[in-house]
């Protein structure tokens, strides 16, 4: 028993150290520098909505309101998945408990490489596979942001992983197949809106991580994109297929007052943000790049 188990075990640590040792560091200050524009400052009230349309309250705010920190962001609900629960952090800018002591490059390599400063791998229940596509002036701007609010101290709890996803090592050879490189790809033969909103959908929206299937390993689909997927919680409702909507549908499914998306969704909050900090500009460009996707 004891040889079979090391065995299946040392190819898998000879593979981890080979793919730890190959694998593209992290960006240095001068990759982030040559991805902004000369004299770009941070803009917390930019990242404001940048914040939102990005949706990082979803997780990141404490949910309970009976809690003295209801609101914030000291770390929302556990994500349960079929290998079990992660807490997501306190990312305020307290600098024991939160990211005060974070710089502009660590919080791009988290955000874009999923890597913490310390170089731990994050798994994809935090989805920097869709963040790495967003401008790092957009990243700063959120930065700004929630470093323009108050630091608490609050203790996030460890992740209640089943063994052995409790290695976040495991998580190096996953990015390996799925993380692409940081950066969005225009697209030349279609239009300004549509890529504006090509950008929005699979970067800051993250649309796909509800509405495109999964495969086996937790990862979107990149043949069935935003072609509809089941819940990741039990009773919940399945996301419906966006791909290829009329305008109008997905402006609806956007806009918390058409009655499209009942309150006990999990869109509900995506909806409320889109409802109060988007652009009517940007609401078309996701109109536009939606209805167009896989016609
Ligand atoms: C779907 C839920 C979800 C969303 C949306 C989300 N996060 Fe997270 N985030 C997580 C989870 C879970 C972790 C912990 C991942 C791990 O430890 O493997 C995390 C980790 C982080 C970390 C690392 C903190 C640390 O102490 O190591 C930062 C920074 C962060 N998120 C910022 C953001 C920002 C900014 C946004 C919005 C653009 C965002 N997150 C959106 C779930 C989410
Ligand atoms: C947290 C998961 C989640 C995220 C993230 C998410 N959605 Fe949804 N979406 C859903 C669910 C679930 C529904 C079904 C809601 C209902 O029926 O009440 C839905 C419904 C919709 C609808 C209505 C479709 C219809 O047939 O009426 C549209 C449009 C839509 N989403 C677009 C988007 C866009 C665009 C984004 C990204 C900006 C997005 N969604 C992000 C889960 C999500």
């Amino acid at each position: 028993m004891k040889r079979i188990t090391l065995w299946v075990i040392l190819p898998v640590v000879i593979i981890a150290i080979f793919v730890a040792l190959t694998y593209p560091g992290k960006l240095t200050e001068q990759d982030i520098l040559a991805g902004v524009k000369d004299g770009f400052i941070p803009d917390p009230h930019r990242g404001e909505v940048v914040f939102h349309l990005g949706g990082c309250g979803d997780c990141h705010l404490n949910n309970d309101s009976e809690s003295a920190n209801f609101n914030k962001l000291t770390g929302g609900d556990p994500l349960v998945t079929p290998i079990g629960a992660f807490y997501p952090p306190n990312i305020t800018p307290d600098l024991n408990t939160g990211i005060g002591n974070w710089s502009d490059v660590d919080f791009i390599n988290a955000m874009v490489r999923g890597i913490s400063p310390e170089g731990v791998h994050y798994s994809p229940s935090f989805p920097y596979t869709a963040y790495a596509k967003v401008s790092f002036e957009d990243l700063l701007d959120i930065k700004a942001y929630v470093f323009s609010l108050e630091g608490l101290e609050v203790k996030s709890p460890p992740h209640d992983l089943r063994f052995p996803f409790k290695y976040s090592i495991l998580n190096l050879p996953w990015k390996m197949l799925y993380l692409d490189e940081p950066g969005f790809e225009f697209n030349t033969t279609k239009s300004a809106e549509w890529n504006r909103g090509a950008y929005l959908v699979n970067g800051l929206g993250h649309c796909g991580s509800c509405h495109t299937p999964r495969n086996v390993l937790f990862a979107e689909q990149s043949d069935q994109l935003f072609a509809g997927a089941s819940p990741f919680k039990d009773g919940e409702k399945p996301a419906p297929r966006i791909a290829g909507l009329a305008p109008d549908e997905i402006l609806n499914g956007l806009d918390e007052w058409s009655g499209a998306v009942s309150e006990t969704s999990s869109m509900y909050l995506v909806t409320q943000a889109y409802s109060n900090h988007a652009s009517r500009e940007d609401l078309e460009a996701i109109a536009t790049y939606l209805s167009d996707f896989g016609q």
